[in-house]
């Protein structure tokens, strides 16, 4: 089984190429190829017993991945792009890296009749936006609010379409806002979401923007990454005709988020957040679903987070 993922040294590239190494096989078949691609040449795995090759490729170049496909990968981890904020300062990078190059891996992936190859496009929950209502299910129209969004959902419909011509066997994962997300904070409208957590569990002092009966949905990085190996191993069959689905993330306001801090860090921790609104941020992540019907991801087997004190747990759990 030859995997290749764009996007490897990135967040959930690094964490997913580490998960896939230490699994060692995809649907029952051993791993013994990975490909790992980013602008930047991304890590390989030390302790890998398979054949690892890792390439510093700007996908957006005319036939940057076209060596990297001749190598006709059995899965394709499609992960690289420019995230929200930035597709929204530069249309131009946002359009060729978030939809133009999903185009051209679509493409390559048909003129090598890479047809059974599965296709997971790393999607996300900026589908949706604008008026929307109280609880979203997977047939709630796309009406993204950004050009992030857009550009995922553009290329959401075209790996549906190359799946319903039978030319690559594609599925998008739409993800839910990621927490806890480890590292710094950054300019990401979501980041206050790990922020409020993530600062205060290791001493440090946050803003919350935020009113704290906002509502979020989100999933962890663990959860995030089992559900994109699980999509790597769903039968076609059983997505049938809509190649897109949202993962089961749990609906969480930020109160019940902060009293899940309390319980870990206990008053201490809970004292180092000062309450700064910021109707900016709020506007933003206030247009974002907070509820969501996980029932065709439950359906399908995708597994969800228990809690939120799970999610809490896990980071601990990482960080020691
Ligand atoms: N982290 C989240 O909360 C979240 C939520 C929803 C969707 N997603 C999606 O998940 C995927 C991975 O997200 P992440 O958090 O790991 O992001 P990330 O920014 O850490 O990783 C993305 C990677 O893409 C690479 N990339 C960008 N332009 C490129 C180019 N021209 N050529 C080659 N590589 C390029 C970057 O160098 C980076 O390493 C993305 O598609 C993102 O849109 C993430």
């Amino acid at each position: 089984m030859h995997v290749l993922i764009t996007g490897a040294a990135g967040f959930l590239g690094q964490r997913l190429t580490r998960a896939l190494v230490v699994r060692g096989e995809l649907s029952g078949q051993p791993l013994t190829h990975i490909t790992l691609i980013d602008q930047v040449k991304p890590k390989v795995p030390t302790s890998s017993s398979l054949e690892a090759s890792s390439h510093a490729i700007d996908i957006t170049l005319p036939g940057a991945m076209d060596a990297v496909l001749d190598g006709r990968p059995d899965v394709i981890f499609h992960l690289a792009a420019v995230v929200s904020s930035d597709a929204e300062a530069d249309l131009d990078l946002g359009l060729a890296v978030n939809f133009d190059a999903t185009r051209t891996l679509l493409e390559g992936c048909r003129l090598r009749g890479l047809s059974t190859t599965r296709l997971i496009m790393a999607s996300s929950v900026a589908v949706y936006g604008g008026d929307l209502p109280e609880v979203l299910d997977d047939l709630t129209a796309l009406t993204p609010q950004s050009s992030y969004g857009t550009q995922k959902a553009m290329s959401e419909l075209l790996i549906n379409d190359y799946s319903r011509r039978g030319l690559v066997d594609g599925l998008a994962l739409r993800l839910p806002t990621i927490v806890i997300r480890p590292g710094l904070p950054n300019a990401a409208a979501s980041s206050f979401a790990s922020g409020i957590l993530r600062e205060p569990l290791s001493g440090k002092d946050v803003v919350c923007p935020v009113s704290v009966d906002l509502e979020l949905f989100v999933m962890s990085p663990r959860r995030v990454i089992e559900a994109l190996i699980y999509g790597a191993e769903i039968p076609g069959h059983d997505l049938g005709s809509r190649r897109s689905l949202m993962l089961p993330g749990i609906t969480v306001c930020v109160a019940e988020m902060l009293e899940s801090l309390r319980q870990a860090g206990g008053d201490e921790a809970m004292a180092r957040v000062q309450h700064k609104p910021d109707a900016g941020i709020e506007a933003i992540v206030a247009s974002w679903p907070g509820r969501f019907n996980n029932q065709r991801a439950n359906a399908l087997g995708f597994k969800g987070d228990f809690d939120f004190r799970e999610i809490i747990k896990d980071f601990l759990d990482e960080r020691d």
